[in-house]
């Protein structure tokens, strides 16, 4: 890809140095899942203090914390007095995450309350904190906890939304605890990043990832071959900044990233109207998916057979809707950042960054990321090289690194113009 290296090079990024981690469990039924949350992060080499809340105990014991942690396991500020933990766990620790953060610890918090010695670690924290909430749906959506969460985002905590799905009992709805793993991921951004302040809080965001899929008849259908990862890494990525993200999945196989709401489609009319309908009140649209650009003029209800003769039918196609020109030309909110994604094959007549300019153009959206995709790169992969091109002539080559480098790489570019010129609000 020599054509796409330049002079404007950065820094690589990738998967955070081994960090000092607080590992908070409040009392709710989903401190189990803490265990495993708590065995990505020694696993990847952080040392981990565990600091349970006193109810905490009742659903998982010390001696797990312990034994996981290979530390002594202290509730209170009592203990281990000398060594003046609830000041020295929060000033010392890289990243305080909460998993789960019960209505009763976020209302604590948002109090600056020390009650315990984990409230006296959220108060002397200097560096990110992240609060993942488990609780009933009511209790989530009640007015109380959803001022103590708007006044902890205020203040800079990374509040993730709850995933939706089956609770304590029977019942079922938002507040799940997000599947440990992608709690893990979410918290490798912010350690990666080392940077206190969410910039992409208070702002609203639309992802598509994905390849779409065209049906032909109730068997087959015309797709490609995106995986998704470059935009599941975006998703994650904005909400590592503090973003509200919607993501327009398109078939996507991999496990929802915490904190996002994910809409499923299957066709590119499906995902334009999925993303048409998010982003009347997103302040960016990043079409990472790869709609189909063409379907197949009719549908069968049953199934194609194979003619006598040997002959193959013949396949009409129409053209699809394309959503980033239409995304970009619409402007649903005045000001929003609109970001497309352009996988490439220069030859001798156009080099790929030509190729890159010409669509950015065509396309009139204000960035278009440019791949290389000479002998299926990209496709699956889980490092991206791009070129992020701004219509405003900008130029940021992105070297070749994890998904999430570059997708922190395209926010960063999105955040400088939401700056620039904040999105005019209508709601
Ligand atoms: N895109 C879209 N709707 C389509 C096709 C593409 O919104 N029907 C978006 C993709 O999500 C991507 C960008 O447009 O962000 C560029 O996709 P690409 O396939 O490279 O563009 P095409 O318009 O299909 O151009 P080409 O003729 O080069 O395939």
């Amino acid at each position: 890809m020599s054509d796409m290296a330049g002079p404007s090079s950065r820094r690589p990024s990738s998967s955070p140095a081994p960090g000092t981690v607080v590992l908070g469990v409040a009392g709710g039924i989903a401190a189990y899942k803490a265990a495993e949350l708590l065995r990505r992060f020694t696993e990847a080499g952080h040392d981990v203090t565990v600091v349970p809340t006193p109810s905490a105990l009742k659903f998982v014991g010390a001696a797990t914390w312990a034994a996981l942690s290979g530390k002594p396991v202290h509730t209170q500020v009592w203990e281990s007095v000398h060594e003046v933990p609830h000041v020295r766990l929060g000033q010392s620790a890289d990243l305080v995450i909460v998993a789960p953060a019960t209505a009763d610890l976020l209302a604590r918090a948002a109090q600056g309350r020390a009650d315990d010695l984990l409230t006296n670690v959220l108060l002397t924290a200097r560096c990110p904190v992240v609060l993942a909430p488990a609780m009933h749906t009511e209790m989530w959506d009640h007015a109380a906890t959803q001022a103590n969460v708007a006044t902890l985002r205020a203040r800079g905590v990374l509040v993730i939304e709850p995933a939706v799905g089956r609770l304590t009992g029977v019942d079922s709805g938002a507040g799940r605890l997000p599947d440990p793993d992608e709690i893990f991921a979410t918290c490798q951004d912010v350690l990666a990043r080392g940077v206190a302040e969410p910039d992409l809080a208070g702002h609203t965001v639309v992802v598509s990832a994905g390849g779409t899929r065209e049906p032909l008849d109730p068997v087959r259908f015309l797709g490609n071959r995106s995986s998704g990862r470059q935009g599941i890494a975006l998703a994650r990525a904005a909400v590592a900044r503090g973003a509200e993200v919607t993501l327009v999945a398109a078939n996507v196989a991999l496990p929802d990233p915490a904190g996002v709401k994910v809409v499923r489609v299957e066709t590119t009319e499906e995902l334009r109207d999925a993303v048409v309908s998010a982003a009347g009140s997103a302040d960016a649209v990043v079409m990472a998916a790869a709609p189909a650009d063409f379907r197949p003029l009719s549908t069968t209800d049953t199934k194609i057979k194979k003619a006598g003769d040997g002959t193959a039918p013949t396949l009409e196609l129409t053209q699809t809707p394309d959503i980033l020109a239409e995304i970009s030309a619409d402007r649903l909110r005045p000001g929003q950042v609109v970001v497309g994604f352009a996988a490439e094959t220069g030859d001798d007549s156009a080099s790929v960054l030509d190729l890159g300019r010409a669509k950015l153009a065509r396309k009139g959206c204000d960035l278009l990321v440019v791949n290389d995709v000479r002998g299926g790169a990209v496709f699956g992969a889980d490092d991206n090289q791009a070129v992020i091109l701004g219509a405003d002539g900008s130029r940021v080559d992105v070297p070749r690194g994890p998904t999430s480098a570059l997708a922190h790489d395209v926010w960063d570019e999105v955040v400088r113009r939401l700056e620039a010129a904040p999105p005019t609000r209508s709601d």
